[in-house]
C-alpha cells in the first residue's frame, strides 16, 4: 500500500469536493484515510516515547546534583515534623556528645533554620563570620565546635521574611560558602516541617542519616512520622528516633511524671521499623543551661541529662556504621 500522508489526503479530498465526485474517488480516499490513521498512530507512539525521554532529561536537569560539602565526611540532620520539640537542643548536645565520646573526632554544627536560628544563642556565639582567602565564610567556634548560622549574618531581632527561592539560595550559601576545614561529622539543626529547606538540603548534599526528635505526645508523633517518611522518600537513612521530654523527675520528692506520655516515640520507632535512639528527660537543667548558652553536656558533663545525650550520640555512631556498610 502506497504511503499516503496528510497532505495527499487533503489534496484528494479537495479535488473530490471540487469535482463533486467524492463517490468516484471513494476507494482511494478510504485507502488514504486508513493509511493516514496508521501513520498518525505510529507517529503518536514515536512522539510519546520521544516526549517521555525529553521529560526524563528535563527532570534530571531540574534536580540539583548531590555534591558533598568540602572537608565534611558525614552529615547528620536533626529533624522533626513539629516545632518546639527540642531539635536544636538535641542537635547541639548531640554534637558535643559525639566529641565528648571520642575527642579525636571533629564536629561542626550548621543551623539550617534560616527563619528562626537558635544556634547563636545555644552555643553562645555572636558576630559576623570572617572570610577566608577563598572568599568562604569561616564558622564561629565555641566549645571546640565550629558553627554556622543565618543568625550570624542578620541582626538579632530582624525578622527573616524570605520564602521559596530566597530560602533555597540562603541554604545553598550555608552549604557551599563555608570553610569547615575538615570535619568527621556535621550536625545540621533543621527547621520544623517537611518543606523547602528539608528538600533543598537532601537534594544538594549527601546526608549520612537523619535523627528524628519527638516528644511522646500524639500530636508531635504524627509530625515526627511525617518527617521520618519524608526522609525515607528522598532516600536519606533514618538513623532513629529520640524521645525528648519523656519523664520529669521532681527535684524535691524525686517523683517521676510523664507529662507528654511515656513511650510514644518508642512505639512509633517500632511501627516505622526504625531504631529507638534513646530518652532525654524533661529537666530544668537542660532548659536553663540552653538559655545560658552553656549546653548541659558542657556545663554538667557528668549529670544524668548529659549522659543521656552522650548515649544517644554513641548509638548514632553505631547506626552510621550500620547504614554505611
Ligand atoms: N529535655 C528537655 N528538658 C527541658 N527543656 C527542654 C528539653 N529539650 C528542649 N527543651 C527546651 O524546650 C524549648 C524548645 O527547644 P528547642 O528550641 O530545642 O526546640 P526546637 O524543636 O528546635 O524548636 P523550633 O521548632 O522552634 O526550632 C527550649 O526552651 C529548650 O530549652
Ligand atoms: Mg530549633
Amino acid at each position: 500500500m502506497a504511503q499516503i500522508t496528510y497532505s495527499r489526503l487533503s489534496h484528494l479530498l479537495r479535488i473530490s469536493a471540487d469535482n463533486g465526485s467524492v463517490l468516484r474517488r471513494g476507494p482511494e480516499i478510504k485507502n488514504a484515510a486508513s493509511c493516514c490513521l496508521q501513520f498518525v498512530r505510529c507517529q503518536r507512539s514515536v512522539d510519546s516515547k520521544a516526549l517521555q525521554e525529553r521529560q526524563k532529561q528535563v527532570m534530571a536537569k531540574g534536580l540539583p546534583k548531590q555534591k558533598p560539602i568540602t572537608g565534611v565526611k558525614q552529615v547528620i540532620v536533626v529533624a522533626s515534623g513539629k516545632g518546639g520539640v527540642g531539635k536544636s537542643t538535641t542537635a547541639v548536645n548531640l554534637a558535643l556528645g559525639l566529641m565528648a565520646n571520642d575527642p579525636s573526632k571533629s564536629v561542626g554544627v550548621l543551623d539550617a533554620d534560616v527563619h528562626g536560628p537558635s544556634i547563636p544563642k545555644l552555643m553562645n556565639l555572636k558576630g559576623n563570620p570572617e572570610l577566608s582567602d577563598h572568599n568562604l565564610m569561616i564558622p564561629l567556634t565555641n566549645y571546640g565546635i565550629p558553627c554556622m548560622s543565618m543568625g550570624f549574618l542578620v541582626e538579632d531581632v530582624a525578622p527573616i521574611v524570605w520564602r521559596g527561592l530566597m530560602v533555597m539560595s540562603a541554604i545553598e550559601k550555608l552549604l557551599r560558602q563555608v570553610d569547615w576545614g575538615s570535619l568527621d561529622y556535621l550536625v545540621v539543626d533543621m527547621p520544623p516541617g517537611t518543606g523547602d529547606v528539608q528538600l533543598s538540603i537532601t537534594q544538594n548534599i549527601p546526608v549520612a542519616g537523619a535523627v528524628i526528635v519527638s516528644t511522646p505526645q500524639d500530636i508531635a508523633l504524627l509530625d515526627a512520622r511525617r518527617g521520618a517518611e519524608m526522609f525515607k522518600k528522598v532516600h536519606v537513612p533514618v538513623l532513629g528516633l529520640v524521645q525528648n521530654m519523656s519523664v520529669f523527675q521532681c527535684p524535691n520528692c524525686n517523683h517521676q511524671t510523664h507529662i507528654f506520655g511515656s513511650d510514644g516515640a518508642r512505639q512509633l520507632a517500632d511501627t516505622l521499623g526504625v531504631q529507638f535512639l534513646g530518652d532525654i528527660p524533661l529537666h530544668l537543667n537542660i532548659r536553663e543551661m540552653s538559655d545560658r548558652g552553656t549546653p548541659v553536656v558542657i556545663s554538667s558533663p557528668d549529670s544524668p541529662e548529659a549522659e543521656a545525650y552522650k548515649k544517644v550520640a554513641s548509638v548514632v555512631v553505631q547506626r552510621l556504621e550500620e547504614v554505611n556498610t
